[in-house]
């Protein structure tokens, strides 16, 4: 049954493809911070170990609130990996093998780029007249603002 929640089915379509390349960008930057936490190495290793798992539980969460925030608006949520490739605006520097600090750099970069969409991607959200989007993006934004700060500040 389709939604009947006063937001049209145009707008509902590009929100969720919104929605959908967010979705990819968070589901890479999860996989990203798992690989560091089994990967990195060096005097740090217990500190970081933990604090990518940490960041690594909230973006899971993260993941699933962004692909339940499309489905609450009838789009259908990309869910495989090859969808996610496509869908990205990030990269995923497979194979590519970071010191500690390279990994904190490249998860830093990857957070500050979905921080600057969901800046604009909330914008969008208001002027399609989501205000649950709006809503959910910025407190999103929010929360990329504080997993950066905690990146950024293991860096000069
Ligand atoms: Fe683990």
């Amino acid at each position: 049954m389709k939604a009947n929640i006063g937001i049209g089915e145009k707008q509902r379509d590009s929100l969720g493809t919104i929605l959908n390349a967010l979705l990819a960008d968070e589901f890479v930057i999860y996989v990203k911070t798992r690989r560091f936490h089994w990967n990195v190495v060096g005097p740090d290793f217990g500190e970081l170990h933990k604090f990518f798992e940490s960041q690594y539980e909230a973006l899971d969460e993260i993941v699933d609130e962004v692909a339940e925030r499309a489905r609450a608006l009838d789009a259908i949520s990309a869910g495989s990996l090859q969808e996610f490739l496509k869908l990205t605006r990030l990269k995923e520097q497979a194979g590519k093998n970071h010191d500690a600090g390279g990994m904190l750099a490249a998860l830093l970069a990857d957070h500050e780029t979905v921080i600057r969409s969901l800046r604009k991607d909330l914008e969008t959200a208001a002027k399609l007249g989501d205000a649950g989007t709006n809503d959910f993006l910025t407190g999103l934004m929010e929360q990329h603002e504080k997993m950066a700060w905690m990146l950024r500040s293991y860096l000069r």
